[in-house]
């Protein structure tokens, strides 16, 4: 996809926001404080992925592992999600944009379930920009909630075990239907994927940066994909393959 000035456009963008407690801990802040920092930055990044005409935007904002960080900062986190998701929604729904949850997402309070319901039905029917908000998500969990319901085809005699392909696996991962990530960013200066999304960033060209997810802005967000439309993507072919082919 290209937009204008001719700058490719990642058709699917996934970030994991890191850096909030940093950013909190440097200004003498509690880690709340950050959190809630980050919240606005994930604001003017969505809209900004909007106007970019960016397709899927997938933000990791709990990880299965986050469940593990003291109990007060855990209530403190679900606390946000709500207050957020409770005040942005409408505005994201007039943004035209189709709101998804993928994760254990049993795992949370009613409420916050209720909320997330709520704004996946609201926007069920935009058009715009998939928002995919990943909360107590881990990409091996994505991978066996996958393969059970595939090994399920088999035990029921629907397929052969020598039916299961890429497909059928991808098919079942909570992103199922959508493409698999171009870019992904990841803002704090660690440079992992920390158990996101393991089978769909297989070719995703991986981009980190020192800035923490507070202060990542719209430029940052811009240098991201200026890097992104010069990065020469093989998947596995050569480089005199690609020559020839365009
Ligand atoms: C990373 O900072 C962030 C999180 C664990 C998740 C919370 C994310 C937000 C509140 C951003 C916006 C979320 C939504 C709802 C889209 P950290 O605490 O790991 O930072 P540190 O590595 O500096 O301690």
């Amino acid at each position: 996809m290209r937009a204008s000035g001719d700058t490719p456009i990642p058709r699917h963008v996934a970030v994991i926001m890191d850096g909030n407690g940093r950013w909190a801990r440097a200004k003498l802040l509690p880690r709340q404080a950050g959190h809630r920092a980050g919240v606005k930055t994930a604001k003017i990044i969505i809209k900004a992925c909007v106007q970019h005409g960016v397709g899927v935007l997938t933000l990791f904002a709990f990880s299965s592992e986050n469940w593990q960080r003291p109990k007060t900062e855990v209530g403190n986190l679900i606390e946000l999600f709500v207050h957020s998701l409770e005040n942005e929604i409408a505005e994201l729904h007039k943004n035209n944009v189709l709101v998804r949850f993928i994760g254990e997402r049993a795992a949370f309070a009613n409420r916050l379930q209720i909320a997330m319901q709520q704004a996946e039905k609201l926007t069920e029917s935009n058009q715009g920009m998939v928002l995919n908000i990943a909360v107590s998500y881990g990409g091996r969990w994505d991978i066996i909630q996958a393969v059970r319901k595939v090994s399920a085809l088999v035990v029921s005699g629907d397929i052969q075990p020598d039916e299961i392909n890429e497909d059928r696996i991808s098919q079942s991962l909570s992103l199922s239907g959508l493409p698999d990530p171009d870019l992904f960013i990841r803002t704090g200066g660690e440079q992992r994927i920390s158990n996101f999304l393991l089978w769909n960033l297989a070719y995703t060209e991986l981009y980190f940066t020192n800035t923490l997810w507070p202060d990542f802005n719209t430029e940052c967000l811009k240098s991201a994909i200026d890097w992104y439309a010069v990065r020469q993507r093989r998947f596995g072919r050569t480089s005199e393959q690609l020559s020839q082919e365009n």
